[in-house]
């Protein structure tokens, strides 16, 4: 166990100590970042839409043409025992699931009878706290390197982890993600911006990974009436945006009220993401909370 990582964690079929969990250094997670991985958040010990991100899990399974070693109701139940073992109420499961661990080193397939890896654990959910929340965070634009299947929850995640080391060594929260001229995501999530009141959203294409919380947000404002258009987004609108907002299983919605070093808009959290981040809390209090 460590501050972020509860006791225990689940490692192919077995629950057991973080500290006696292994994994073979031939692994093709190690050796060729070939696994795909899901993080869920848990509000009062209720995962929040499992099924979604199980279906997110299996979609980008299917991307990467490897097996599934559980099935749906298998993972629940390893979910719900890491959820009930951890010392906090509201948590983010991680899950990884790699090709396996062969006899030899080959970018090829390993034969179908190598099994694959399969690794959860439980982290206590840290949310923003209200002083970051009230004056919104610092981002950068970058060029995004990535491949273009981005729709897929990969651990292959070099550029991510490039661009987002950028920004932090620019102070900044974020590395806002720029292709052909147009915005696609954050690092590690999905961008929103507004503009005269305006909800622009990317729409889900194979260039942006399809986040469960931005699903919440289009539905969310949906149900309040909030104007909303979910379109390619330019780098010019971006820069010329009212408001722009992160959002992430993680970091739920968060004002980026910089952006390489110019003020969003007024340079303070704007009305419409405060509006949706209270609408959040709202439907999480209400709904989220109680499964
Ligand atoms: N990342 N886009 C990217 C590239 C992401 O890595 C994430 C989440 C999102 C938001 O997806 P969701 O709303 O389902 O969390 C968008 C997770 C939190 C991570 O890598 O830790």
């Amino acid at each position: 166990m460590t501050p972020f990582v509860a006791d225990p964690v689940y490692l192919n079929g077995q629950f057991l100590p973080l500290n006696e969990a292994g994994v073979s250094p031939l692994d093709r997670g190690f050796l060729y970042g070939d696994g795909v991985y899901e993080v869920i958040p848990v509000y009062s010990r209720k995962a929040f839409r499992i099924d979604e991100h199980l279906k997110r899990l299996q979609a980008t399974l299917d991307g990467i043409k490897l097996r599934n070693p559980l099935a749906a109701h298998e993972w629940k139940s390893v979910i719900f025992k890491l959820i009930e073992a951890a010392p906090w109420d509201d948590q983010s499961i991680y899950l990884q699931v790699t090709r396996g661990a062969d006899d030899k080193r080959d970018h090829a397939f390993p034969p179908l009878s190598v099994p694959q890896t399969a690794f959860a654990f439980a982290s206590p959910l840290v949310t923003t706290s209200a002083e970051v929340r009230a004056k919104g965070v610092a981002a950068i634009t970058v060029p995004d390197l990535r491949w273009s299947r981005c729709d897929l929850k990969v651990v292959s995640l070099l550029a991510n982890v490039l661009a987002r080391q950028e920004a932090v060594e620019q102070g900044c929260a974020e590395a806002l993600l720029i292709r052909d001229g147009y915005l696609k995501e954050g690092a590690a999530s999905n961008i929103f911006i507004v503009k005269d009141g305006l909800l622009l959203a990317p729409p889900k294409t194979h260039l942006m990974l399809p986040g469960i919380t931005y699903d919440v947000i289009l539905e969310l404002a949906e149900h309040h009436g909030q104007p909303l258009e979910v379109r390619e987004i330019t780098e010019t609108e971006l820069r010329a945006a009212d408001e722009v907002w992160m959002t992430s299983s993680t970091k739920e919605i968060l004002a980026i009220t910089t952006l390489d070093g110019q003020a969003v808009g007024t340079g303070e959290p704007g009305p419409y993401g405060e509006k949706m981040w209270q609408w959040y809390q709202d439907f999480k209090n209400t709904v989220m909370r109680n499964g």
